[in-house]
């Protein structure tokens, strides 16, 4: 976080969630995001805000109700229920849950509008236009698909629209907003996604129209001004983000204003960094820091939806895969701001691969460490006298951690602390506690364990926001308890934790062997999604390997180019040679072949070959090897693959 941006403050919102439908992945996604921040924010010492709720008024809701035979108020209350206690549920950590049907609120946006009309920017006048009831927006002719009637966003069809109405002086306020983009390049996240927004704004700007008259679900004007008239759906849902904290009312948690993070998907950005912004300077409020849109959730490059029965229920997915497994996969799997495919494979292999193996797997080495040598007890004395150097490359690695977060770039915050957990594993590798024990060198594998903890401390003090529950187990696991003095401690001031006792916990992660097909919707969506896809794969491809993968799956496996920088027959061996690899990193790696047949160690020194990098360290004739050349093999003989023309040793093979 930028020094001018840190304010003792913080409030983070979700956008407020229509009740015309049940939460599913989307809906979480942005919930988790936004409850990892708030949780991120509460532990570095903000006094923070998280704000969440439902968006219950318009034409859209007041529909669904009449289809249903319910009244708008029933509906809402019905539904907005089942929002809370599914984030009740996963734990979600927000300070205030609001209704756009709460008293206050209302009150609340009446004095907004109030304010708006006495500074001059409301008018009443005649709205001729279209309308699309499903994302609740005006649109212009020349806005509407090219087929002239569907909505631009949607694809729906709308309805035209002829009604007198109150309109907000929005044409006012372009050169400001303008402006606004221009002076704050993070004031919308990703950067990338300003453009489309400064482009919309520069094509001139129509008055916004902020009542409607043909139906009554909606907050009525102030002061019974105008009794045909409701506000407009989006006037009335965006003020949430004030009114929660008093506006209007009794101003009690108005210093919270202005708002740290707006998190909002794509599809409501324009709402969020236009309409927002420009009723804030309406009504003299600062504006917020940031408005952060991410990308949108597909199943299988659909959009997902009741019709298509391809919805993907996130409270069946976090029972049957685990709550924190579901929430790491969110964050980590798609940068924020791309779009992302759901899958349960995916799922499951981030699961198996970087919690079970990475994470969960460095727990039980310190557990089996710490147990076997030393009976659970472990003493930081000699940490920083054996291992300054691991240290400090934990240090260089997370310095950006705090950066990432603000700027949304959660993945990246994942990925360092996950280049941290190598630092550890490869760690126990390089020094082989084992043999250190084995020959008495009981001080130095201490040390070593006691490395492995802290390094283990630090990322679990970061990765609380993201697992609660799992990380809670491992912090009492190696005796640390996770709050602002542990962040302070182990991250700020970069200490070392105090002598600790480990406690044997069991797995926290065990491996998923098969896909668990976990809703009726899930099971659904792949019948009627994947099957059929699979079968015209079928009819249109010739591939005939039967154990075809995803991309992604491909992506799994780091190819790099090596170059062999030093290679020796291994004694005693008839296939093995000891390679010495430059793969771009600060050592190389030893590599142990199987091609002394085919090529004598001293051909090969300076020559390059494709190396698998991201192989898990194996012992081959008590030496480790760490990584793997490719090569092909055939009656004629075995050749490595190797780059047509040299390459910088380390560069990645894709
Ligand atoms: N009520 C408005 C928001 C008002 S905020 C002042 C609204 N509600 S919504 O329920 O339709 O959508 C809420 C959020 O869910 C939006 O940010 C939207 O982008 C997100 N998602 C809905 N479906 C989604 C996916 N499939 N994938 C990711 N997020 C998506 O809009």
């Amino acid at each position: 976080m930028s020094e001018q941006n840190s304010c003792k403050k913080i409030l983070i919102t979700t956008p407020i969630y229509y009740v015309n439908d049940v939460a599913h992945i989307g809906h979480a996604y942005t919930t988790i995001i936004a409850d990892m921040l708030a949780r991120y924010s509460r532990l570095v010492g903000y006094d923070t805000f998280f704000l969440t709720g439902t968006d219950e008024h318009g034409q859209k809701i007041a529909q669904s109700a009449e289809q249903r035979g319910k009244t708008p108020k029933e509906y809402a209350d019905e539904v907005s229920g089942k929002f809370k206690a599914l984030w009740d549920d996963f734990d979600i950590s927000y300070d205030k849950f609001i209704r756009t049907t709460d008293e206050d609120h209302k009150t609340g946006v009446q004095k907004a509008f109030k304010k708006m009309l006495e500074k001059g920017d409301i008018y009443k006048g005649n709205y001729e236009g279209n309308y699309c009831v499903g994302c609740e927006t005006f649109f212009t002719d020349a806005q509407l698909n090219d087929d002239g009637e569907g909505c631009p966003d949607c694809g729906r069809p709308t309805t035209v629209v002829k009604e007198e109405s109150y309109f907000f002086k929005l044409s006012n306020y372009e050169d400001k907003l303008l402006e606004l983009y221009k002076n704050n390049p993070d004031f919308i996240l990703p950067r990338a996604k300003a453009k489309e927004i400064v482009n919309f704004v520069s094509n001139g700007l129509n008055d916004l129209s902020i009542s409607r008259t043909s139906f009554d679900w909606g907050v009525k004007l102030p002061d019974n001004m105008d009794d045909e008239h409701v506000m407009y759906v989006w006037l009335d849902a965006l003020m949430n983000y004030i009114t929660a904290l008093g506006y209007g009312t009794d101003e009690a948690n108005m210093d919270f204003w202005p708002g740290k993070v707006h998190l909002v998907g794509k599809d409501i950005l324009r709402f969020h960094a236009i309409f927002w912004p420009a009723f804030l300077m309406s009504l003299e409020l600062p504006l917020p820091d940031h408005i952060a849109a991410h990308g949108w959730w597909t199943r299988d490059g659909e959009k997902m939806s009741k019709s298509k029965g391809n919805v993907v229920n996130p409270k069946e997915i976090a029972d049957a895969y685990g709550l924190d497994g579901f929430r790491y996969f969110m964050l980590r799997e798609v940068p924020f701001g791309q779009d992302g495919d759901f899958s349960q494979r995916a799922l499951m292999d981030r699961i198996n691969s970087d919690l079970g193996n990475d994470l969960g797997n460095l727990l039980n080495r310190i557990q089996g460490m710490s147990g076997k040598y030393f009976d659970f007890k472990v003493t930081s004395k000699d940490v920083v006298k054996y291992h300054q150097k691991e240290l400090a490359e934990v240090e260089v690695i997370l310095e950006n951690t705090e950066e990432y977060i603000f700027n949304m770039q959660i993945n990246r915050y994942l990925e360092d602390i996950w280049k941290v957990l190598t630092v550890a594993n490869k760690a126990i590798g390089d020094y082989e506690p084992w043999a250190m024990m084995k020959n008495g060198r009981e001080e130095e594998a201490m040390a070593l364990v006691a490395l492995i903890t802290n390094i283990m401390a630090r990322v679990s003090v970061l990765l609380e926001c993201v697992m609660p529950e799992k990380i809670s187990k491992i912090a009492q696991s190696i005796g640390i308890t996770i709050d602002n003095d542990a962040y302070v401690s182990l991250i700020k001031n970069k200490e070392i934790i105090a002598d600790t006792v480990i406690t044997k916990i069991d797995a926290l992660f065990p491996r998923i062997e098969a896909e668990l097909l976990v809703s009726a919707d899930v099971q659904k969506a792949e019948t009627v999604v994947e099957k059929p896809r699979k079968e015209s794969l079928k009819e249109k491809s010739t591939i005939e390997e039967d154990n075809i993968i995803t991309i992604d799956q491909f992506f799994g496996t780091t190819l790099r180019i090596g170059t062999i920088v030093e290679a020796e027959e291994v004694p005693k061996s008839k296939k093995l040679l000891k390679l010495q690899v430059d793969v771009g990193e600060k050592e190389n790696r030893q590599i142990l072949a199987g091609i002394k047949e085919f090529y004598s160690a001293k051909e090969l020194v300076g020559t390059q070959a494709c190396v698998v990098a991201n192989l898990k360290p194996a012992k081959l004739m008590g030496m480790l090897s760490e990584g793997m050349l490719l090569a092909a093999k055939d009656d004629n003989g075995l050749s490595l693959i190797r780059p047509e023309k040299a390459k910088t040793a380390g560069t990645k093979i894709s």
